[in-house]
């Protein structure tokens, strides 16, 4: 897949002033948010979602928008209909996109109207859970450096200093800068700022804000729903969050067991993963980067 630069398209993209978009750096929590949000827009309707894809509910801009190399095999493990159009999509809109602040659609940026969640992630933990996304796209000869990422100790390397090459989709992409850009921007009126961490300490108020923030009113009873099918456990079973076809036929695993999409779900986890030396390389690298910001991360809970 490659992405990036974004096509023209996908630069041109028009924007609805009453669009939400959820944008996350990879592997924070994303897939999570989505199911969330699918449930904050239909009042907890939880069986109006099985059997459909979260791929739909919140189609993610990149693989819609923009043509790239096998569009299509991708689309259809995803369950994305390939007549999908977001032109003729009702308003009001939910997409999703990886890419940074300075690669999103131009309308978008500088956009006071559009609706922008932020969901941001402690890095030493999206480190780890892009590793073992990694790993299963390196075993199906999907990742163009052909490394293979054998010892975690090596990837981390890489994913200080942007060379980690899963997201060659998203190559260039640093974190610290992709969560920077919209930290400053966090005070605007129609940004809603978010972190994974805070989520784990109270999901149901989290829920709550973003359902104020999108103007939904949830009844109890509706918020009760989302929190209980959202939770971890539930979202094991969920074959929309799991991404089965995709954790199948595209990286050769089981969804129950070793869907990348809901694998540990825990705060903390890089603790298991990180040396001694590369937790001090990597705080002396975190220490660097957030040098000047407020913007601080709970690293365990
Ligand atoms: P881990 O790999 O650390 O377990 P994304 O959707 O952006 O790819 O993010 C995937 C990460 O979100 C994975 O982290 C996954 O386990 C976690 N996740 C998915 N569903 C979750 C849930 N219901 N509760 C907590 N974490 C969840």
């Amino acid at each position: 897949m490659g992405f990036r630069p974004p096509s023209e398209k996908f630069v041109n993209f028009e924007v609805r002033p009453d669009d939400a978009y959820l944008i996350t750096f990879p592997k924070s929590g994303t897939t999570w948010m989505k199911e969330i949000l699918s449930l904050i827009r239909n009042g907890g309707d939880v069986d109006a979602l099985k059997g459909t894809s979260i791929d739909m509910s919140i189609p993610q801009l990149e693989l819609v928008v923009t043509d790239f190399p096998g569009k299509d095999k991708v689309s259809e493990m995803l369950d994305i209909t390939p007549d999908i159009s977001l032109t003729s999509m009702e308003s009001p809109r939910l997409l999703c996109t990886h890419l940074d602040y300075t690669s999103l659609p131009t309308q978008l940026q500088g956009n006071k109207k559009a609706k922008i969640i932020y969901l941001a992630r402690n890095p030493k933990d999206v480190a780890v859970s892009t590793y073992y996304f990694e790993k299963l796209l390196a075993q199906q000869k999907l990742i163009k450096s052909g490394k293979t990422y054998d010892c975690f100790s090596d990837y981390v390397v890489d994913f200080v200093n942007d060379l980690a090459n899963s997201w060659g989709a998203y190559s260039g992409m640093h974190w610290h800068d992709h969560a920077m850009e919209f930290w400053r921007r966090r005070h605007d009126e129609n940004v809603l700022f978010l972190k994974y961490e805070d989520m784990h300490k109270d999901i149901r108020s989290t829920i709550s804000a973003i359902a104020t923030f999108l103007d939904v009113v949830l009844e109890e009873k509706s918020l009760d729903a989302i929190v209980a099918n959202t939770s971890f456990e539930a979202s094991k079973k969920n074959l929309r969050t799991l991404r089965a076809k995709y954790c199948k036929y595209r990286l050769g695993v089981d969804p129950e067991t070793q869907s990348p999409f809901v694998r540990k779900g825990k705060v903390g986890g890089w603790k298991e993963h990180f040396t001694v030396a590369d937790n001090e390389m990597f705080d002396a690298k975190y220490q660097e980067w957030m040098k000047d910001s407020e913007l601080e991360f709970d690293f365990e809970l």
